[in-house]
């Protein structure tokens, strides 16, 4: 049976990993400054994790949400301890679209409204509603245009006010630094105002944090880097380092009722060991500090280099943005420099998303082979 051709594919075949490195068939060694898309988030097969899902894969996969699962409790409190939301509450789900889903519906049934504002260039994922807040009308088929989303310019605050002031607006779904859309952020005044109208006109406010959460953007929320209390955080990608685990934490005032929301995989034994030795590991190994000093010496060393026209995102979640399509660049980098970056809508920006492990010496690789790569490009 022939897989269904979605996906335009590298010729590589990654069949081990080791921290910031994935191997393949050959041994060849490739450097992973994509992560897997953000999702590596305390390197490839780090110990502590592959000892967690062997121990706990061992002893029980999985059971159903019908019974009591202390892993999936030992997995809140760490999360709420580590990301500061106190008071939260766990909703787990399988992936980042799930998660977003599940937000939007949520924001639905506590507002009793429909419509939802998304931003330009936006990417929330592929499930109904989730797709149709996503700017990309070419993965958005004719059942999920049936959903009333209406998108907005980043920092169009007066748009914003008049959408909301309608009284129809169930959720503002944000992503504090698009990911897939190429890096764009909304000003602190845009998003500390888009919160306080969401306050004052009964609207959820949706934080997408599936890929900036976790640590990547130095702070372990990137809404943490302004003034502003999500009333729902979607969060995956990073969560689970490569095993499929989502989530929504949900604010205190949001209350649940048996049956609202509901899921066979999600929270299941085997995901929530993965995640607590993602949260364990980010703690134990100060991996937001990492990010953060990572962050720095990365853009330092990325301003010296003239053909780099823009420097976006925040952490260790990148955009290098050149005045040409970095298409062939990146095909340079990994067929002949052995590296493996991100693309994204914006065709002209090299997306740097790597595990929160990286060192300084793996930073100085990449460099050097850009380097080479733009003088014969
Ligand atoms: C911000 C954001 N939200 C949601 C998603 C969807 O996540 P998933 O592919 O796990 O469904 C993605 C995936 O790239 C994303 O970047």
């Amino acid at each position: 049976m022939p897989l269904f051709d979605v996906y335009p594919l590298y010729n590589v075949t990654p069949v081990s990993g080791k921290d910031m490195y994935v191997y393949d068939e050959n041994c060849t060694e490739y450097l992973d400054l994509y992560g897997g898309h953000a999702v590596i988030s305390i390197g490839h097969a780090h110990p502590n994790y592959v000892d967690a899902i062997t121990t706990q894969v061992k002893t029980l996969g999985f059971y159903s949400n019908a019974i009591q699962n202390p892993i999936q409790e030992a997995l809140a409190n760490k999360l709420e301890a580590l990301s500061g939301c106190a008071g939260y509450q766990l909703f787990l789900c399988n992936s980042g679209a799930e998660a977003n889903e599940n937000a939007l519906k949520l924001a639905s049934f506590k507002t009793g409204k429909s419509r939802v504002i998304a931003f330009k260039n936006s990417f929330h994922g592929r499930t109904s509603a989730a797709v149709a807040a996503t700017d990309n009308p070419g993965i958005v088929a004719p059942i999920n245009a049936q959903q009333q989303v209406t998108f907005l310019e980043l920092n169009d605050i007066l748009g914003v006010k008049k959408e909301l002031e309608k009284g129809d607006v169930c959720a503002v779904i944000v992503e504090f630094i698009q990911g897939v859309g190429g890096l764009d952020q909304g000003t602190t005044d845009f998003f500390e105002q888009v919160y306080a109208l969401c306050k004052l006109n009964h609207t959820m406010f949706i934080a997408d944090e599936v890929q900036s959460g976790y640590g990547r953007s130095g702070k372990f929320f990137a809404f943490q880097h302004y003034n502003v209390t999500p009333d729902i955080i979607s969060i995956a990608k990073g969560m689970g380092n490569g095993f499929p685990i989502g989530g929504i934490l949900i604010h205190p005032d949001i209350e649940a009722k048996y049956g609202l929301l509901g899921t066979t995989f999600g929270g299941n034994h085997l995901a929530c060991a993965a995640g607590l030795a993602v949260l364990n590991t980010i703690e134990d190994e100060h991996l937001m500090d990492n990010a953060n000093q990572m962050a720095d010496y990365f853009v330092s060393v990325a301003k010296t280099i003239p053909q780099i026209k823009n420097i976006k995102g925040r952490g260790l979640m990148l955009g290098l943005e050149f005045d040409f399509e970095v298409g062939d660049l990146r095909k340079k980098l990994i067929y002949e420099h052995h590296i493996f970056t991100g693309g994204a809508s914006n065709k002209k920006l090299l997306r740097i998303l790597p595990p929160l492990t990286i060192k300084k010496q793996h930073i100085d690789t990449f460099f050097d082979a850009l380097k080479s790569s733009l003088e014969t490009n």
